[in-house]
C-alpha cells in the first residue's frame, strides 16, 4: 500500500515537466526541467531497488473482468485457469468452438466464472459488436489480455501474401480494436490493465519468422506508445503490461521448435510468470529475464556478434509440426488460400493442429502442475 502510494506520489511529480515548445523556454526552464527529470528519475531507480530487496506490491484481481483471446487454448486458457483462482470473472474469445468448450468445462470445473464468445479478432466489427455485448451483460471490462497470435513459420518467399496478412491482422491490427472497444471504459473509470503477449521474436528478428517478428515487434511498439500516451493523458491507474516470452512448450505454436543452448520454456511457468507481472503492474516481463542481457549486447556488439549467437540459439525456427513447403508454385498458392477461405480465415491445416493442441493441453493439465 505504502509503495502504491509511492508510485502515485512519483507519477505526480513526473506531472511537473515544462510543457512550452522548446522556442518559448529560457535557459532556466531548461535547468529546473532537467533537474526535476533528474529527481524523479533517481525517485524510481530507488523505487526499483526497493521493491527488488523487500518485494514489489501485488495487486489483487478479485472482482475484475478480463477478456482474454485466443482463450481456446495455449496460454490463454492457462492464464484464464489462474486467473479465475484469483476470483477474476473471465472472458474467453477465439475462434476455435471447441477449443472454448473445452477451456470452459475446466475453468467451470475449478469453481471459476467463465463466458466464451466466438470472436474472430481480426474482424473490427466482430470485436465492436462482442464488446457491447459483454458491456450489456457482464459490464465494464477492467482487464485485456491479446493473447491470440498465429504463426506461419516459412521462408518469406514461401509465405503466401494471405498469410503475411494474417499475421499482422491477428498479432497486432487486431490489438487496435480491442483496445478501442474497452480503453474508453478503461479511461473513464480510472481503472484498468491491458496486456500485450508478444514475444522475444518482437526484440530480434530470426529466420523464416519474418511475418510474425514483424507482426511482434509492431506488438510491442503498440504497447509502448501506448502507455506513454495514457501517460502523457495523465491517467495513472491505467496499466500496460507487455510480455515477451522464449519459445515456450506445450501450447502447440513452438513447443517443437529447434532451440539449442537455452531451453524451451514450460508453459506453466509462463502463465504463472504474467498473472505476476500483472499483479506488480510491470512494464515489460521478458521470459526468461537474463533475455534483457542479450538485448542489451544486441546493441552494443556488432552485428555478427548478434547474428552469429541468434544462428546458433535458433538453427530452424520453422516447428517440426509445420511441414517445410516446397518453393511456392502458383497452384500450392492457390490451393492455400482454397482452404483459408473455405474455413472462415481458418485454414484447414490449422484446425486439425487445434484439435490437436487441444488434446495436447488437455493431456499438459491433467499431467502437470497448473497452478
Ligand atoms: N508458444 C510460444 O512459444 C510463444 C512464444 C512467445 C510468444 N507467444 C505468443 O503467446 C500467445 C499465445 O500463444 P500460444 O502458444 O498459446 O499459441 P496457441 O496457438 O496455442 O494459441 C493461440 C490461440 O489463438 C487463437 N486464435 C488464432 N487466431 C485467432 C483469431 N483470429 N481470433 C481469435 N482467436 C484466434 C487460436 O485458435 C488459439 O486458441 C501468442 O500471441 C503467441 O504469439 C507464444
Amino acid at each position: 500500500m505504502k509503495m502504491a502510494q509511492t508510485q502515485k506520489w512519483l507519477f505526480f511529480a513526473d506531472r511537473f515537466e515544462n510543457k512550452k515548445p522548446s522556442s518559448q523556454m529560457s535557459k532556466l526552464d531548461v535547468v529546473i526541467d532537467f533537474i526535476v527529470f533528474l529527481l524523479v528519475s533517481v525517485g524510481y531507480c530507488i523505487e526499483a531497488v526497493h521493491h527488488t530487496l523487500f518485494g514489489h506490491p501485488e495487486k489483487d484481481l478479485n472482482g475484475e473482468i478480463a477478456v482474454i483471446t485466443g482463450g481456446g487454448g495455449g496460454l490463454g486458457r492457462l492464464l484464464a485457469m489462474r486467473l479465475v483462482r484469483l476470483g477474476t470473472k473471465v472472458i474467453l474469445w477465439d475462434i476455435s468452438q471447441e477449443g472454448l468448450d473445452e477451456s470452459t468445462k475446466i475453468i467451470e470445473s475449478m469453481g471459476g466464472w467463465c463466458k466464451a464468445q466466438i470472436v474472430d479478432i481480426s474482424r473490427r466489427e466482430e470485436v465492436y459488436k462482442a464488446a457491447d455485448e459483454i458491456r450489456s451483460k457482464y459490464g465494464d471490462v477492467t482487464l485485456l489480455f491479446n493473447n491470440a497470435g498465429v504463426l506461419s513459420g516459412r521462408a518469406l518467399l514461401d509465405t503466401p501474401d494471405h498469410l503475411i496478412e494474417r499475421s499482422f491482422n491477428v498479432n497486432v491490427v487486431a490489438h487496435f480494436w480491442t483496445v478501442k472497444a474497452f480503453l474508453p471504459k478503461m479511461i473513464e473509470n480510472n481503472h484498468g490493465h491491458i496486456v500485450t503477449i508478444a514475444s522475444m521474436a518482437g526484440h530480434v528478428g530470426i529466420a523464416k519468422l519474418i511475418d510474425y517478428c514483424s507482426s511482434k515487434f509492431a506488438a510491442v511498439g503498440f504497447d509502448e506508445a501506448l502507455r506513454l500516451e495514457l501517460e502523457v493523458m495523465g491517467i495513472d491507474s491505467v496499466h500496460t503490461t507487455v510480455i515477451c516470452p522464449y519459445f515456450i512448450q506445450a501450447t502447440g505454436m513452438f513447443d517443437d521448435v529447434n532451440s539449442r543452448w537455452v531451453g524451451t520454456l514450460n508453459s506453466n511457468d509462463v502463465a504463472d510468470r504474467i498473472v505476476l507481472a500483472v499483479r506488480r503492474n510491470e512494464k515489460m516481463a521478458l521470459i526468461p529475464w537474463y533475455f534483457s542481457f542479450m538485448l542489451a549486447f544486441k546493441y552494443i556488439f556488432p552485428w555478427g556478434c548478434t547474428s552469429g549467437f541468434l544462428r546458433r540459439l535458433v538453427p530452424d525456427a520453422t516447428p517440426q509440426h509445420i511441414l517445410p513447403s516446397p518453393v511456392t508454385t502458383p497452384s500450392i498458392q492457390k490451393q492455400d488460400e482454397m482452404n483459408f477461405n473455405n474455413n472462415n480465415n481458418i485454414n484447414n491445416n490449422n484446425i486439425d493442429k487445434e484439435t490437436e493442441l487441444i488434446k495436447r493441453m488437455s493431456t499438459a493439465i491433467d499431467g502437470e502442475r497448473v497452478l
